[in-house]
């Protein structure tokens, strides 16, 4: 493991990017407000068991009417990049259709602020909030996917395109796909194989197609997308847990990059990837998964540690948790290992196609203790110096790291986790909307002052 280190930002060079990232369905709030149509979140928050103690992201974080002070805080915090997503159903409320001038008014606003402030806008179009009335049509399983996702990016780009430069298509496929139409625990909620290749390879279609009409519509554009990735180590040494670990890596880590390289899906001998295959058969313009990015992002929580199962169809694989290996666990659950970021970065610079990585987000949920308006969040400190520390051996090895984004500004809504897994620089009190820097953001703000 990495000592604590005196580390520096200046350590990365002048033209790394420091940022800090949010997402509408997790901050913003306001969804009845504004003119703002439905997302599939807030109807699956309404059912009941889907969110712990019931929690809703209708207010969230309240950003919508409180985005001028979040922005400022970014700024005194010392970051040069919010990245921050785009609401589709605050833009297109019915999905398609008829453009909501107060969405499009309000995502003016937040980026006027942020360039007033000297803050790059780095935004993304996708982070999970379809509008619902695409869901009611079969959402991500549709193929009428990427027409509507076609229509709405277009709007953005021609909205924004003259401000913003920077710009994220899809926020983790592997993510949305698989815990909204694989195994049902994030919204829409639905569940199987049926739902998840078709959605898969929409997805895949969407990650492509978007980066092509930001090309198209904005100079200077620099266009990328990100993944979830995650190091994928085998159990044991044996052939077959071996085998397990590679199933799992082509599903965790191959899926959706591949693709957008030009490589094609992966092709190894792995029964879904036929099945995949299967449902592609009718479905044309393969060619068209492939787009030529600037830059890729990654977002690592945890490696995987895979073993053999032969009771889990298809996959038949199982991970072996971080807690039986006796390993350090954020209050996720999620193993902390640096080395395993590394590892993983190394994995994905290998690819020919990568130009540029940039680690577009990155962070830790520990309970926090408010004591006397003061948040003494050591731990998360640790996991920031240590995965900063892994990173910085990343540039020093000729990886080609050119960011790195904080998850996230503040306490906001994690998704099925409602409001308890707190993730922020910032520790937002739900009742009063009230924010108090926690030591990380302190720490965060001294170490980019350097
Ligand atoms: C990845 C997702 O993009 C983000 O929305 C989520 O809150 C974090 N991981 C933490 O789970």
């Amino acid at each position: 493991m990495f000592n604590q280190l005196n580390l520096k930002a200046s350590d990365f060079g002048n033209d790394f990017l420091w940022g800090v990232v949010t997402a509408a369905a997790q901050n913003e709030g306001a969804a009845k407000i504004g003119g703002r149509g439905p997302s599939i979140w807030d109807e699956f928050a309404r059912k009941v068991g889907k969110i712990k103690s019931g929690h809703q992201p209708t207010v969230a974080c309240d950003f919508y009417h409180r985005y001028k002070d979040d922005l400022l805080l970014v700024k005194a915090l010392g970051f040069r990049v919010f990245r921050f997503s785009i609401s589709w159903s605050r833009i297109l409320p019915e999905g398609t259709g008829k453009v909501n001038p107060e969405g499009i008014l309000f995502y003016h606003q937040v980026i006027d602020e942020c360039l007033q402030l000297g803050l790059i806008p780095f935004v993304t179009l996708y982070h999970w909030d379809l509008p619902l009335a695409l869901e009611k049509q079969g959402g991500w399983t549709s193929t009428h996917m990427l027409k509507w996702f076609t229509r709405y990016v277009q709007v953005c780009v021609k909205e924004f395109g003259d401000k913003v430069k920077h710009w994220i298509v899809l926020n983790e496929p592997m993510g949305f796909t698989s815990l909204g139409y694989m195994i049902g625990k994030h919204a829409p909620g639905k569940i199987g194989l049926s739902n998840f290749l078709p959605a898969v390879h929409n997805a895949v279609m969407a990650q492509a197609e978007g980066g092509r009409i930001i090309r198209t519509h904005v100079s200077g554009a620099v266009i990328g997308t990100s993944f979830s990735c995650s190091e994928i180590i085998p159990f044991t040494q044996s052939e077959k847990d071996r085998a397990a670990a590679k199933r799992i890596d082509i599903l965790l880590n191959r899926l959706f990059i591949e693709p957008a390289l030009g490589l094609g899906y992966p092709s190894d001998d792995f029964l879904l990837m036929d099945k995949l295959y299967l449902h592609n058969k009718a479905w044309k313009y393969k060619e068209r998964m492939h787009f030529d990015f600037d830059f890729i992002g990654l977002q690592n929580y945890f490696p995987v540690v895979v073993k053999y199962n032969a009771m889990i169809p298809i996959i038949q694989a199982t991970d072996v948790s971080a807690k039986r290996r006796k390993q350090p666990v954020t209050d996720m659950g999620w193993e902390i290992n640096p080395n395993s970021f590394y590892n993983i970065i190394e994995q994905f610079a290998a690819y020919k196609g990568v130009k540029k990585i940039i680690i577009s987000e990155s962070g830790a949920y520990f309970k926090d203790k408010l004591v006397a308006g003061v948040i003494n969040d050591q731990q998360r400190i640790d996991y920031y110096q240590q995965f900063l520390q892994a990173l910085l051996k990343a540039q020093k090895n000729k990886l080609p790291v050119a960011g790195y984004f904080a998850w996230t500004l503040m306490d906001n809504f994690e998704w099925s986790e409602g409001y308890h897994a707190k993730f922020g620089l910032v520790h937002v009190d739900f009742t009063t909307q009230l924010r108090t820097v926690k030591a990380s953001g302190h720490w965060f703000r001294q170490f980019l002052a350097q």
